[in-house]
């Protein structure tokens, strides 16, 4: 035995578990499919579907379903774009942000849901996981993972607020609490950056409006040190890779991960 030990070995999942779990159809449709042969397994028809399937990270690049490379399997984290308009909500009316993903990925169990939330009407980086440990780390206060915010502005900056709002005094209406600090950066007399490591309900708008101005248009360009990227376009996403992970925990500020 090596002084490591023996390796530990792959957790197992029925096929039409798995497969139904990804949203694939229920365990019928999918007994279905298997013996249809249209399920494989480097390269081999899968035709039991009570088979165990050893859920290795390589399993989309081995398992195809109608020849297509099999969904990410569960412990997914997704960057996405989120455009104005669409509600971070997995039942409210209008669009949703969850009507972004493939219809698929939205029958999921478990869910695929958003990392805190944006307003409506409010743009820009959103994180989407369905590994529930994953979504606590980044939100816990612990974490403390800074959020950078484009902010608009009704009326020009009075030239005061950076100071107010670095204070770690200013209440906001209906709150028993003072905000954390927020830094603030000046673009010009209607522009400017905060970042913010607390979420509270309509923070950015209701910091503005608690100095008398009013947010015209928010975009949220930043998590931790993980940008926007340009590449994203809005109603965009793309799988979180680990270097992703490290990087909304590695922003200066950001305490332990
Ligand atoms: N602050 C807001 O006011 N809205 C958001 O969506 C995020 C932060």
């Amino acid at each position: 035995m090596s002084a490591a030990g023996p390796a530990s070995k792959p957790a197992t999942l029925r096929l039409d578990k798995l497969l139904a779990n990804l949203g694939y159809g229920s365990r019928r449709e999918i007994a279905g499919l298997a013996r249809a042969g249209r399920i494989r397994l480097d390269g081999e028809a899968l035709r039991d579907a009570d088979r165990r399937i050893a859920l290795t990270p390589d399993l989309p690049d081995r398992m195809t379903i109608d020849a297509e490379r099999l969904d990410p399997p569960p412990g997914v984290l997704l960057l996405l774009h989120k455009p104005e308009g669409v509600t971070c909500s997995h039942k409210e009316a209008g669009p949703l942000i969850y009507g972004l993903l493939p219809a698929r990925w939205r029958r999921r169990d478990p869910a695929i849901s958003t990392v805190g939330r944006l307003d409506k009407e409010t743009s820009g980086l959103i994180l989407l996981t369905d590994d529930g440990a994953l979504l606590h780390r980044i939100i816990s206060p612990k974490a403390s993972v800074p959020k950078r915010y484009q902010v608009s502005l009704d009326r020009p900056l009075r030239g005061d607020e950076g100071a107010i709002f670095a204070s770690g005094t200013l209440m906001l209406e209906g709150e028993d609490r003072p905000l954390l600090p927020v830094a603030m950066q000046v673009h010009d007399a209607t522009h400017a950056a905060v970042t913010l490591t607390e979420g509270r309900y309509h923070q950015v708008r209701r910091m503005f409006a608690a100095i008398g101005n009013h947010v015209t248009a928010l975009h949220r360009d930043r998590i931790g040190a993980l940008d926007l990227s340009a590449a994203l376009a809005p109603g965009a996403f793309r799988l979180a890779g680990e270097e992703d992970v490290a990087a909304i925990f590695a922003a200066p500020g950001a305490g332990p991960a």
